[in-house]
């Protein structure tokens, strides 16, 4: 198995986990890509929205799943807006390529219905970047440079579980379960989930 493959794998493995303690999912993916984790894990999940840039994918991910609300759109720019504000998500899927955190803060900055347990799952890709030591030059990581310095790569998955308690603060919901795992080539890639309850 190659590394992409061995780290698809992984990301099913980590939702089907969490799946198994969620009686009735509503799910946010807001990276649809080519609904892999879709056929591998939501097919059941009668409720969602999925947004995804890319038109012709979108396409497809409209034919995939009729019942879902599917939306060609960048997903950081509608989720500040408050797309989506009127349904109770408990599953918080941000599977990007880059940098998953101007996503989380959009949907936690937004107006939107809160539920008393959140489920979030992410994909980071952003420890390349501390392993050049260009942390400080990362729009999503500068605050958390000024806080923790620029040598973030052992402390990777730490300075994550900071940036999201602050996040999720600003949607109303405190971190009550974190946890998560580097890999991929060179152990770039982290992969991270969390329970959030709502604090109001
Ligand atoms: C890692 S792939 C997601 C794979 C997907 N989870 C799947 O199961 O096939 C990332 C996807 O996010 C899309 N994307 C990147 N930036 C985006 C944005 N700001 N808003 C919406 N989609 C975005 C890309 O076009 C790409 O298809």
């Amino acid at each position: 198995m190659n590394s992409d493959d061995l780290t698809f794998w992984k990301k099913v493995n980590l939702r089907q986990r969490l799946l198994r303690d969620i009686a009735d999912p509503v799910i946010l993916e807001t990276h649809g890509g080519r609904g892999k984790l879709y056929s591998a894990c939501y097919s059941y999940v009668e409720r969602g929205m999925v947004i995804e840039k890319n038109l012709e994918k979108a396409e497809r991910l409209a034919r995939q799943r009729p019942t879902w609300r599917v939306y060609q759109a960048d997903s950081v720019s509608v989720l500040r807006l408050g797309l989506g504000r009127t349904m109770p998500f408990n599953v918080l899927d941000v599977d990007a390529y880059g940098s998953p955190w101007e996503t989380i803060d959009a949907f936690f900055a937004s107006e939107r219905v809160r539920v008393p347990k959140l489920w979030l799952v992410a994909t980071d890709g952003l420890r390349k970047v501390t392993t050049v030591h260009a942390a400080w030059i990362t729009n999503s990581l500068k605050p958390i440079v000024k806080r923790r310095g620029n040598n973030l790569h052992d402390q990777y998955l730490s300075a994550c579980f900071d940036m999201l308690t602050e996040k999720a603060a600003q949607g109303g919901y405190v971190v009550s379960t974190f946890d998560g795992y580097y890999c991929g080539f060179s152990n770039q890639m982290t992969h991270f989930y969390a329970v959030l309850t709502s604090s109001k």
